[in-house]
């Protein structure tokens, strides 16, 4: 079974390094357009659109993870290709869309990002990625890599995003869920909720781990993946 892992904002798929050592899958870690080695794509007008582009290299089956802007691709995917949905791997991500206060966040930082370039965006997220202090540069490395355009892009098609809320109820594919229990961004409230809400699911809580819980805890979170492939014979 192949598994396709979808990083967050503003990241790229070296945040997958250590998951590609999880046994009994393929490892497949995609950029995004206008992240990590991708140039930026005008195709990309909302969270659909990077679900189009992950889809198009694809597998016909596969098990989807996504970490938090990643997540929100794969509820994407969940909803435009039910029957290539094996399972789905949520971290440290939600099923809703912005408030309307995020929503204007984004769009006061787009403001922001277009005068200054990516800087104000790099500095307000990476105190709230990890709480390891020995991560944050090669965090900062990863983000300082990202486009002005692909940032842009994405602030948009996550302020744009729709709730998925109706949609968990309708996925039977397994899941497993996990979330740093020190996560600020999408803490661990949002994954309970989502466990309630899908039928096939279970739930790590990552003990001293922030939002990139992979990166924090690989041991943890592969040994999980490891797990849950096993008993759902993916
Ligand atoms: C991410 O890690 O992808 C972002 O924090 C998601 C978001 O800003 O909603």
């Amino acid at each position: 079974m192949q598994i396709i892992w979808i990083h967050g904002f503003p990241l790229n798929s070296q945040i997958f390094e250590a998951q590609r050592k999880i046994k009994g899958a393929e490892h497949k870690t995609p950029d995004l357009p206008g992240f990590g080695r991708q140039p930026p794509a005008p195709a990309i007008q909302g969270i659909g659109d990077y679900a189009t582009y992950v889809l198009a290299s694809s597998p016909k089956e596969a098990v989807f993870a996504g970490l938090s802007m990643g997540g929100y691709i794969c509820f994407a995917i969940a909803r435009m290709a039910p029957e290539r949905v094996r399972g789905l791997i949520l971290i440290d991500t939600k099923e809703t869309a912005d408030t309307a206060d995020g929503r204007k966040g984004r769009f006061d930082m787009i403001e922001k990002v277009q005068k200054e370039g990516i800087k104000p965006v790099v500095e307000s997220m990476l105190p709230k990625m990890v709480i390891n202090e020995s991560l944050k540069p090669k965090v900062r490395q990863i983000m300082e890599s990202s486009s002005k355009e692909g940032v842009m892009a994405a602030l948009r098609a996550m302020a744009e995003r729709p709730d998925c809320s109706d949609l968990l109820p309708r996925i039977n594919a397994p899941t497993l869920i996990v979330v740093g229990e020190k996560d600020t961004i999408t803490p661990p409230s949002d994954a309970e909720r989502m466990k309630n809400a899908l039928p096939n699911a279970s739930l790590i809580k990552i003990a001293n781990a922030a939002h990139l819980s992979n990166m924090e805890k690989p041991d943890e979170l592969n040994a999980a993946v490891e797990q849950f492939l096993s008993r759902h014979h993916l």
